[in-house]
């Protein structure tokens, strides 16, 4: 049996998104048939569309979501129908080198559902980041599938799969803030203020937000800020080391990507401090460093991926926090959003209006 569903495809580079008509093929072995109940809109799929991350046209944009599990192919033991589910878009593969050392996060062997969805003539889409929730239903693998508690909202729960899960885990995985210590966060978008958010849950005696809009720092302090600076007036480094007693941040989380603000990350945190870098840079940009100030800070410099979570791990923990009152998720849905206006809400990402808009079912 087939499915027949609406969605929201990129038929060609830089066309805008439309919504389409596409067919959904029942779960194979180890695939899952997920009725989507919200979805967030992500950089990411807004890069897809530009071409930016690859050429295969049509995409199936979509890949922050959660859903209802429909139907479940042969062989699927971790998930049954009517679980309410976190799509992940790292499911590994639990057998290769990194597997098997501990950094599941590092895992080159992800897989998807095997099946492929298409349009209504017949072809074949590929789904953003093997997921392509932007649809009434998606077919994923089983790995993609994590149960979650069915009180949490779709919409806060689906953006544990994307963004917030990636700021979140900057800070508490890959950062491994400790109770009582500083934390600095340049760029507080989605991303930035969603590791604002980790370093309060794990304990963070100063949380510095460092953005160039005031408008983001706003939010920020409603998420556990505790000082703001705005870069564009002040020079952050300096600000940061003012505000601990002239040392600098235990742990730097950096969530903008771009030079300068690597810069004010590497200088900003204590000697043998952390710096975090979440946010990607272009294949162009690069950064001069002084070699005795890398030796002689001491500490480390770590990239982020994906949060450096374990979807099974932390999904379901950090829906209980949510759920008791430990973590507003709902804080990073700044509007919700019909199907059909992905397109408008590309275009207020842009602009910066908003931390996520999400399409709910
Ligand atoms: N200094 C400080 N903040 C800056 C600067 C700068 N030079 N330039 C931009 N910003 C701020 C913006 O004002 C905004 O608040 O960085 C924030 C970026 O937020 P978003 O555009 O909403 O991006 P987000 O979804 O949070 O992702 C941030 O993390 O995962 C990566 O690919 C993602 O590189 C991106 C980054
Ligand atoms: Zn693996
Ligand atoms: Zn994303």
């Amino acid at each position: 049996m087939t499915h027949q569903v609406r969605a929201v495809v990129a038929r060609s580079k830089g066309a805008p998104v439309s919504l389409e008509t596409i067919v959904v093929p029942d779960p194979g072995p180890g695939e899952v048939l997920v009725k989507i109940e919200a979805c967030g809109v992500c950089h990411t799929d807004l890069h897809y569309r530009e071409g930016g991350i690859s050429d295969d046209f049509p995409f199936l944009l979509g890949h922050e979501a959660a859903g209802v599990v429909e139907s479940v192919g042969e062989g699927v033991t971790e998930v049954a129908p009517g679980d309410f589910v976190i799509l992940n878009w790292r499911a590994v593969c639990g057998q290769c080198r990194a597997c098997l050392r501990g950094r599941p996060w590092y895992c080159f062997n992800t897989h998807n559902a095997k099946q492929k969805m298409t349009l209504a003539d017949g072809t074949e889409l590929s789904p953003a980041l093997g997921i392509g929730a932007f649809a009434e239903k998606t077919l994923v693998a089983a790995g993609q599938c994590t149960k979650v508690d069915r009180a949490a909202s779709a919409a806060a729960a689906g953006l544990l799969g994307c963004g917030v899960m990636a700021g979140i885990g900057a800070a508490i995985n890959t950062g491994q803030v400790g109770r009582g210590d500083s934390v600095a966060v340049i760029g507080c978008g989605g991303v930035g203020d969603a590791a604002i958010a980790g370093a309060r849950l794990a304990g963070a005696a100063r949380i510095i937000a460092v953005d160039i809009d005031d408008r983001k720092l706003a939010t920020a302090r409603k998420l556990g800020a505790t000082h703001t600076v705005n870069s564009k007036e002040t020079d952050p480094v300096e600000a940061v080391r003012e505000l601990t007693g002239g040392f600098g941040a235990d742990v730097v989380i950096e969530a903008v990507g771009r030079p300068e603000t690597y810069r004010q990350a590497f200088y900003a945190r204590d000697l043998a401090g952390t710096v975090v870098l979440v946010g990607v840079p272009t294949p162009e940009m690069k950064l001069e460093l002084p070699l005795l100030d890398v030796f002689g800070r001491g500490g480390s410099l770590k990239s982020s991926w994906y949060g450096d979570c374990l979807p099974s791990r932390d999904f379901p923990m950090l829906i209980d926090l949510h759920l008791q009152g430990r973590l507003d998720l709902d804080a990073f849905v700044t509007e919700t959003i019909a199907l059909d206006d992905v397109e408008k809400a590309f275009e207020r990402m842009h602009h910066g209006d908003v931390l996520r808009s999400v399409v709910v079912f």
